[in-house]
């Protein structure tokens, strides 16, 4: 966990000043994958992994960017227009973009350090984007609704950094409850918040295969998902998005459509009514019930829209006859990273030792398992 105390030092005896420190939390995501920028609906909570991002102004008019994590410090002069295809892309895109909605940004020093893990599907970026994003609104003296910020800082990780997120991660680690997951119609924007038991714990199953949202794989995907929706648009003018379209739309067109295409709108437009339904047992209570859709979620997510490999399906896989296993999924973008087990509490520890252990010996990786729960939303530390 973060010592802020350490950082604040850290900060100054670098830069030479008291810095404000915001903490931007990264998140997990229950069940809906893939299905934000398809305007359909997620549903994540945050988690207490964080990034720390501490500012304090300069006078000679630079942007110095120090990372705890890279151990490297990068000096700019101001705001720059274009991304250089480095981890400061994510901090000053966000700067970028805020200039551009018409703040004069002065000259600061940002330090940042952080706790999510890097390329595990657990929204590293988007803490990085988020915590920034209140650290320059607060040298500026501005500030934003929740949800109009995340679509600021999702559009810097689209236009600056070169990936095509949907709003999901921004989303949640700007307007995240503690102890609750969130469902998100990422149409407009609007939530629904499901407590999340006390009985229930996070546990979060790295399988070390590093993930990339800028990579070739979630892009490749997208378009194979759009295209399905291109071609039911064809026979109903009024389609947009996956999230207009039916399993019924599907089965009419599905022959018009390459075969992959088929397959990815088939998880898609399925997994949009499993996270609604799952946001419903959860509010219910109806632990087993959003365990099922769970399993369903990763099925689906595996063997339609491709977007697992084999350690995560292994990940999932040996969680299934362990005690207190509630429902098991890969979470975030794809193709390697994490996955979330939802397990009983009383069960949690046991659980991921055994689970940890069958995996290293499967795969021959020793996993990293966090047992989290859900946090509050980003936020400036006191
Ligand atoms: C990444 C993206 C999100 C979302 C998920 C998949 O985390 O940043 O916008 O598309 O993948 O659900």
């Amino acid at each position: 966990m973060h010592d802020a105390k350490a950082f604040r030092s850290m900060h100054k005896e670098r830069f030479g000043a008291e810095p404000a420190i915001f903490v931007g939390p990264g998140r997990v995501n229950l069940i809906g994958e893939h299905t934000d920028y398809a305007e359909g609906f997620v549903m994540p909570a945050a988690i207490n992994f964080a990034t720390l991002a501490g500012i304090s102004p300069r006078t000679d008019g630079k942007i110095a960017i120090y990372s705890e994590n890279q151990g490297e410090e990068k000096v700019f002069d101001g705001v720059q227009a274009k991304g250089i295809k480095y981890w400061t892309d994510y901090p000053i895109g966000v700067v970028s973009i805020l200039a551009g909605e018409g703040h004069k940004i002065p000259g600061f020093s940002l330090s940042i350090w952080s706790d999510v893990p890097l390329a595990s599907g657990l929204s590293s970026s988007a803490a990085l984007e988020v915590s920034t994003a209140l650290a320059v609104l607060s040298l500026v003296g501005a500030s934003y609704p929740g949800p109009v910020l995340a679509r600021l800082c999702q559009r810097a990780e689209n236009e600056f950094v070169g990936a095509n997120c949907g709003i999901m991660d921004q989303f949640i680690s700007l307007n995240a409850k503690a102890d609750h997951a969130l469902l998100l119609d990422c149409r407009d924007l609007t939530y629904k918040l499901a407590p999340i038991p006390d009985h229930v714990a996070l546990v979060i199953a790295n399988t070390m295969v590093k993930h990339s949202v800028a990579g070739g794989d979630y892009p490749t995907r997208r378009r194979e998902s759009e295209a399905a929706c291109a071609v039911i648009a064809r026979h109903r003018p009024g389609v947009k998005f996956l999230r207009d379209c039916t399993l019924d739309d599907l089965k009419k067109s599905g022959n018009e459509m390459e075969p992959k295409s088929y397959l990815r709108a088939k998880h898609v437009i399925s997994e949009n009514l499993r996270t609604v339904a799952a946001c419903d047992a959860l509010l219910k209570g109806h632990m087993k019930e959003l365990g099922r859709l769970m399993g369903d979620a990763h099925r689906s997510y595996s063997q339609d829209f491709e977007g697992s490999c084999v350690e995560a399906d292994a990940m999932v896989a040996l969680a299934q006859d362990l005690p207190g296993l509630i429902g098991a999924r890969l979470t975030g973008g794809g193709f390697g990273g994490c996955t979330i087990n939802l397990v009983e509490q009383t069960e949690a520890a046991g659980f991921a030792e055994k689970l940890g252990a069958r995996y290293a010996q499967k795969i021959g990786i020793t996993p990293q398992i966090h047992i989290c729960h859900a946090s509050g939303g980003a936020h400036r530390l006191e």
